[in-house]
């Protein structure tokens, strides 16, 4: 059979492909893993069921053949220079990705980026239907996609349609803003099951369909009026409820036992100046995240001398991303005068205030500034999980580290031996601070404990069964059942 025709019983569809095409001027172009976590969940689910994954390679105006990666077939979705201006760095990144993280910078709203969502939403949605199987179990991933579960229905209504939401869903008042809202809760209501972070999240779905729509919308089901197949009125329910997503914790904990590892940490310690107190911050930088709060709040505790520059110091890993999007952009700059400004008032030789880094780093040098790291700062404005809190967790197998954690995150519905602040609060974040400097070791160890058995208990292949069961489990009499490598996972995960 040619790869153009086969067909699969399990297929994923998320913006990105878990592989980007690296193509240097001179030379030849290659496809480079991106070892994101829903890479980890899903690629064993997919190795073990005939799984397909539709995506977009990461490079504008490229049309690349299907192709096997690691037992996966992956299908790339090409994109125009233009639709990557409009879909993604507009109506993606400066529409939707502002409105869903309340409007803390005001969404741009574009007829033409609309448009743009709509033509590449439906390319995504045909590229899915080509490849599934009859009655095939899709996955569609994140806000890239709403429109693409109604429009696989349509075309396919022998398909068991799954969506999950990385990123919050707002309050009715903020989402209300959108002048496409009902096409938008139309477009996700095209699923059989809706997943959310956040208890929270699913709350203001299921608001937002009963005022816009007018629909019916009980506990975790939406009744969708819609015509029977004899012309009659006829009732479809979908369920819209949260899965809060996790981290592959086995393979964070591996690292952090590695001897190599565990020598890079001390030496990144011994590099930074062996300060008593080494906190650290991780984030791609992104308006949401809360970096100049934390960087505000660190300032003024040098300034005050609570904290004293030659035995404190503060890491800030901030990944490059969207960077052709004007807001990000402006961030950047005021994020590096804030640097500056922090280094040149309270630095003094042989002793840096922040140590700003604008890169990505591999895993393994991650975990080891997690191990090197006794305060990890995570005050992000708004965030629909904040994996880096779990990636911080997992990696402590010493027990030790302090979690500062933003109650705007959505881990911090799970993960409450953190200590919980609220990142306007300056004060109270400079108290949360100085409260972890302060901690006694056998604090920090019984706290630090409680973190580790959560994250464990509630790794990302627990989070991905979850959210499949269910999802095979609405038709029953035709989807597939998968093999989801867990046994325990008759309640999705998040409940107790
Ligand atoms: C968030 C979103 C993802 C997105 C990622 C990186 O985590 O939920 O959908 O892929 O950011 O952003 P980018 O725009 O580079 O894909």
């Amino acid at each position: 059979m040619s790869p153009s025709s086969r067909k699969f019983g399990f297929v994923v569809v998320s913006n990105r492909l878990p592989v980007d095409r690296i193509e240097p001027e001179n030379g030849e172009g290659s496809w480079q893993r991106s070892p994101g976590g829903l890479v980890t969940a899903v690629e064993p689910v997919m190795q073990a069921n005939d799984g397909a994954w539709v995506g977009w390679p990461g490079i504008a105006d490229r049309e690349y053949d299907a192709f096997e990666s690691d037992g996966v077939h992956l299908v790339p979705v090409a994109l125009s220079e233009a639709e990557v201006a409009d879909y993604y760095e507009g109506f993606s990144n400066d529409t939707l990705w502002p409105l869903y993280h309340d409007v803390i910078m005001p969404p741009t709203y574009h007829r033409e980026w609309w448009e743009s969502y709509v033509r590449v939403n439906q390319r995504f949605a045909d590229a899915a239907a080509a490849v599934a199987k009859k009655n095939a179990i899709v996955w569609v991933h994140d806000y890239q996609l709403q429109l693409v579960p109604a429009m696989l229905r349509t075309k396919r209504p022998d398909l068991t349609i799954g969506f999950f939401n990385h990123i919050p869903f707002p309050a009715y008042g903020i989402y209300s803003q959108l002048p496409w809202r009902k096409q938008i809760l139309n477009g996700l209501l095209g699923a059989d099951l809706i997943g959310f972070q956040r208890g929270a999240d699913a709350g203001n779905f299921a608001r937002a369909v009963r005022r816009s729509l007018g629909y019916s919308a009980k506990g975790t089901v939406v009744e969708v009026p819609e015509k029977g197949p004899d012309g009659a009125p006829a009732i479809r329910s979908v369920i819209a409820r949260h899965f809060p997503i996790s981290i592959d914790v086995a393979g964070y904990e591996e690292l952090a036992e590695r001897e190599d590892v565990k020598a890079r940490a001390a030496e990144i310690r011994h590099e930074l100046g062996d300060p008593d107190v080494v906190m650290l911050g991780v984030d791609r930088l992104d308006y949401t995240k809360g970096i100049g709060h934390r960087m505000k709040a660190f300032g003024e505790l040098l300034e005050e001398g609570r904290l004293d520059v030659r035995n404190a110091t503060l890491v800030q890993v901030a990944s490059p991303s969207r960077e052709r999007v004007e807001t990000y952009k402006t961030l950047r700059d005021e994020i590096e005068l804030t640097v500056g400004r922090v280094n040149g008032d309270f630095g003094a030789i042989g002793h840096q205030a922040i140590s700003y880094f604008h890169h990505s780093y591999p895993r393994e040098e991650m975990v080891a500034l997690f191990l090197a790291s006794d305060i990890m700062l995570v005050t992000a404005l708004r965030d629909g999980m904040n994996l880096v809190a779990k990636e911080y967790v997992a990696s402590r197998i010493d027990d030790d580290g302090v979690l500062v954690l933003s109650e705007f995150a959505g881990a911090a519905d799970e993960l409450k031996s953190a200590l919980l602040i609220n990142p306007h609060d300056i004060d109270g974040l400079k108290d949360a601070i100085m409260a972890a400097v302060e901690m006694p070791q056998r604090e920090r160890q019984t706290r630090m404990r409680a973190l580790r058995k959560r994250v464990r208990e509630h790794d990302v292949e627990r989070w991905s069964a979850s959210f499949l069961d269910v999802l095979s489990g609405v038709n029953p009499d035709r989807a597939p059942d998968l093999e989801t490598g867990d046994d325990d996972s008759d309640h999705p995960a998040g409940e107790k």
